[in-house]
């Protein structure tokens, strides 16, 4: 296994065992460069990410280093933002930056897998069962299901069978936050609802940066 290649007293992940009712084992996972998860996740072949439990692994298994994300964070008080880090055929890897308070529309992923860990500050994902769908007409009925909070210690790979969700970063959560994405195959549009309304359409989907350069076309 190749060793981190950054060690500090704050880039590290703790996570407490309980052995009984005097004794905890503190477990420490010792946080990596973005670049080395990188190169890591590069290494899977592409029957890693046909299902889900094995990404899954490898993002609780190996959290990002906060610092070595700073090349690719943008923000934006208007909106969430997006931020290509690496992309192959296989899937893109990407960092979005949430202000307090901001979310994104309820979606689905076009049938791809995706992981999602935050590295920095705590998301909130909120599941919806879809009922009935019917996107050339742009009807739906959507019902929430459950909420999972997305942390560097639990990061979470979205159902396949229950494929629609939103990312929220709760106003009373009161900071910033990162999620690294990994999408798998890459794809850019997607169907977003509106639960309330019963509706719902294709949008497409941009970058705000690309490999830590802004698109000119995002400004
Ligand atoms: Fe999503």
């Amino acid at each position: 296994m190749d060793q981190p290649t950054r060690t500090t007293a704050t880039a590290r992940v703790y996570s407490i065992f309980c052995l009984g009712h005097s004794m905890c084992a503190v477990a420490v996972r010792t946080r990596v460069a973005i670049n080395e998860f990188a190169r890591k996740l590069r290494a899977f072949p592409a029957t890693s990410f046909d299902t889900t439990e094995e990404i899954r692994r490898f993002l609780a298994g190996t959290p990002v280093d906060e610092a070595s994300l700073a090349p690719y964070l943008t923000w934006d008080r208007q909106h969430y933002t997006r931020n290509l880090i690496d992309r192959t055929d296989l899937y893109e890897l990407i960092a979005i930056c949430w202000e307090v308070g901001q979310f994104s529309s309820v979606h689905n992923h076009r049938d791809q897998n995706c992981w999602m860990a935050a590295p920095i500050g705590k998301l909130v994902v909120e599941n919806f069962s879809v009922g009935f769908q019917d996107i050339e007409a742009g009807n739906c009925r959507l019902e929430a299901s459950n909420r999972v909070e997305l942390t560097v210690e639990n990061p979470c790979a979205v159902d396949p069978r229950e494929p629609v969700h939103r990312v929220v970063n709760p106003r009373e959560f009161n900071q910033r936050a990162v999620s690294l994405h990994v999408y798998s195959r890459p794809f850019d549009t997607c169907v977003v609802y509106s639960p309330e309304q019963g509706t719902c359409g294709e949008i497409q989907l941009h970058y705000n940066t690309m490999y830590g350069k802004t698109v000119p076309s995002s400004q």
